[in-house]
């Protein structure tokens, strides 16, 4: 039989079940194929024992409704950087790539399929451009790969946060108080505009348009003023005040001085306190519960949808490429092509549109 590896590296995501799942089934109507599962990433791979496991249809069975991956993920280690201590006892990383092609031919493995993001395909890239047989299927809640019009994670992640500015709405209303909810997303505000403009927010921060924390309060002040006694701000954790520090295309963490401050939202409390305003304010951290639980219906069915045309590029040897969604079509594109470019938030957005259109500001 031709044996298949599945893969889950970076941050986990809901839906990615669903892609396991999906891989499998498709791949058991073939009978000359068979799947396993690498342990977090490559990882499973390149450890001492190898900790990969056979995928059949028992095991994937009922998955698609689980959030997480049932064969772990991970952002450290890999194969071009394997973290080993040197002689003096200091942590290094070294580049077990080659090892990592050596053993996947020693297990009989034809092809690779990747599920993971922007660092998950970078790595895919480096290995096909070794000679390695490997197709990406694009993750992440933050929906800011431009190669797909569209990844599984984002519509939970959307629900998620909308259900809770629809919470933050009803004991915000009852005391006239101000809420800032912030929102994952890492440099691009898709989670936040998506949630404001689902929950009805006032107020809409997000790392593609810097903020002026004076218009934010004159947009508190008129609603305020205008009888509304509470107000909504949905704030994306990268979004940062005009000359703040700078917005990068991609960063690996989020801005240092939202980190240093606790976050894009208390930075942002604080900033309207020393502005003159000093309502009552509540923040709320959404966090890692974006990316928890039950993958929505979309989500479910986007992923599905990956992974069967995931395991057809295996049979097709459609290399060197990842999954793609272009509206109507489940297509694929050059993992170069994937990896080039980020999906940010662009002024001329028809969502950014619909969201001016509603009132809500973006305090620009
Ligand atoms: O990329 C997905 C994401 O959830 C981002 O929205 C967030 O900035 C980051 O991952 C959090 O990473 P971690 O789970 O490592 O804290």
């Amino acid at each position: 039989k031709k044996r298949v590896l599945v893969l889950t590296g970076g941050g986990d995501c809901p839906g990615l079940n669903a892609v396991i799942r999906a891989i499998v089934k498709r791949a058991a109507q073939e009978y000359n194929w068979e799947v396993l599962g690498s342990y977090q990433a490559f990882n499973g791979i390149l450890r001492e024992p190898m900790e990969i496991i056979p995928l059949d249809e028992k095991k994937v069975s009922g998955i698609h409704v689980k959030g997480g991956t049932i064969i772990g993920t991970t952002n450290k280690g890999g194969p071009f950087a394997w973290p080993v201590k040197d002689k003096n006892g200091k942590w290094i990383t070294v580049d077990r790539s080659d090892e990592l092609i050596r053993r996947l031919q020693y297990q009989n493995i034809e092809a690779v399929i990747n599920i993971g993001g922007d660092g998950s395909q970078r790595i895919s890239l480096a290995l096909y451009e070794k000679g390695l047989n490997i197709i990406g299927v694009p993750k992440t809640i933050d929906n800011d790969l431009r190669g797909t019009d569209f990844t599984f994670g984002f519509q939970t992640a959307v629900e998620i946060s909308t259900d809770a500015v629809d919470k933050l709405v009803t004991t915000a209303e009852s005391h006239n108080r101000v809420f800032i909810l912030e929102v994952m997303g890492r440099d691009a505000g898709w989670i936040a505009l998506h949630a404001a403009v689902a929950g009805g927010a006032e107020i809409c921060l997000i790392p593609e348009i810097p903020y002026d924390v004076n218009k934010v309060v004159e947009k508190l002040r008129s609603r305020i003023v205008g009888g509304r006694g509470f107000a909504i701000i949905v704030i994306a954790e990268g979004a940062k005040p005009i000359g703040g520090d700078v917005v990068s295309e991609q960063s690996d963490e989020i801005g240092y001085l939202n980190k240093k401050l606790g976050g894009a939202g208390l930075r942002l409390k604080e900033e309207l306190k020393q502005a003159g305003f000093d309502e009552d304010i509540r923040v709320t951290i959404l966090g890692h519960l974006q990316r928890g639980g039950t993958p929505v219906a979309y989500d479910r069915i986007l992923a599905s949808q990956f992974g069967v045309k995931a395991f057809e590029m295996v049979l097709n040897e459609e290399y060197g490429k990842m999954v793609s969604y272009k509206h109507p079509d489940i297509c694929s594109i050059p993992l170069e092509e994937a990896v080039s470019a980020y999906n940010h938030v662009q002024p001329d957005d028809q969502l950014l549109h619909t969201a001016r259109g509603l009132g809500i500001s973006f305090g620009d």
